[in-house]
């Protein structure tokens, strides 16, 4: 199939491209780079010795997307653009609800206009709220503590009411848990600008000696350590994650967790990293920080009975990945 990626030069983009390439399919990514580089495409292309065809625009520009859909004919679209730090989203709302809502409906709009039926939606486990883990797909949300989760909540709506409507448009929206690591060959991964707001590329960068020490925000939480719990999924995992739902499609709109079913807390993925690269994080205890739960982690059964799909690395691999990237990063 022929698919349109949105927001494919970014951390999940880029591993999803060299997922759907290498299961058979041909990508054409759009992108602003506003938070990505054109290096992650030069990079897809090395890795898959595959030319993909790409476009700087930003996603809410109706009209540079309407002619993206006029030059090609797409099979499918997975729609991964869209501003995703919690803690940013917080300070400027206005800027995630206008972007992230309006790519959506602009991909949207040009979905219904040129007959596209097949549509991957990126969501996350954000939008379970403080419901209690393992989440399950048929969970009530609860409201989330962020503008980021409440734009996923609004698109997964958008999407629900539309294909209501529209028989022939089938939607997988996958709530992703906590995505780390990075493809094998070390060439792309998490680069976050500036200080790493996430756990994993935070530790990799004290690894490589960029920050003295870890700050662990908080070790009081009802888990088996007192320090938070989370979900973490090899970012490969999570990208055949989306192979699987586009191959899989069926009618109407189908939700699955993208995660290991697995909780791993913050003091155990440390040591997982240490066993892993044989270096020592050293770390200190600092307060909770605002918004964060005790544990989140996924029912996976779902996109194991109907994908048959579930992760396959473990937590040494998704680590030892991660520090391959960092050590062969090189800030632009
Ligand atoms: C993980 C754990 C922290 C940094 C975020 C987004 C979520 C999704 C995945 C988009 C928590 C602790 C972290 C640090 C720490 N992204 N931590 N010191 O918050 O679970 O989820 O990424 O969909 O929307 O919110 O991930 O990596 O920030 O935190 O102790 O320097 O690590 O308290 O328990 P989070 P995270």
């Amino acid at each position: 199939m022929n698919i349109l990626v949105t927001g494919g030069a970014g951390y999940i983009g880029s591993h999803t491209c060299i997922a759907l390439i290498e299961a058979g399919h041909s990508v054409v990514v759009i992108d602003n780079l506003r938070n990505s580089s054109k290096y992650s495409i030069e990079s897809i292309k090395r890795i898959t010795n595959q030319d993909i065809s790409f476009c700087k625009i930003d996603v809410s520009d109706k009209s540079a997307v309407e002619r993206i859909f006029e030059k090609n004919s797409f099979d499918g679209v997975i729609h991964l653009a869209g501003l995703k730090a919690v803690g940013d989203s917080v300070i400027k709302p206005l800027e995630y609800y206008e972007n992230n809502l309006m790519s959506t409906l602009s991909i949207l709009n040009a979905c219904q206009k040129f007959n596209v039926n097949r549509f991957v939606f990126s969501s996350s486990a954000t939008v379970y709220g403080e419901n209690k883990s393992p989440f399950t797909e048929t969970m009530v949300l609860m409201p989330t503590t962020n503008p980021y989760g409440e734009t996923k909540v609004m698109c997964e709506r958008i999407l629900t009411d539309i294909a209501k409507t529209n028989q022939a448009f089938s939607v997988s929206i996958l709530r992703y848990f906590n995505p780390i690591g990075a493809h094998e060959s070390g060439l792309i991964g998490e680069s976050p600008t500036g200080i790493p707001n996430n756990l994993m590329p935070y530790i990799t960068q004290v690894a490589k000696g960029k920050h003295p020490f870890l700050n662990i925000f908080g070790n009081h939480y009802p888990t088996t350590d007192g320090t938070g719990e989370r979900d973490y999924i090899h970012v490969m995992d999570l990208a055949e994650g989306h192979v699987a739902a586009m191959e899989q499609m069926t009618e109407g709109v189908h939700i699955y967790n993208l995660g290991t079913g697995r909780g791993t807390t913050v003091l155990e993925l440390v040591k997982a990293f240490e066993q892993a690269t044989g270096i020592t994080i050293p770390f200190k205890i600092s307060v909770q920080r605002q918004g964060d739960i005790a544990s989140c982690y996924a029912d996976v059964s779902k996109a194991q009975r109907q994908l048959q799909w579930s992760a396959k690395r473990d937590l040494i691999g998704m680590c030892r990945d991660a520090w391959r990237f960092e050590q062969n990063y090189q800030e632009v």
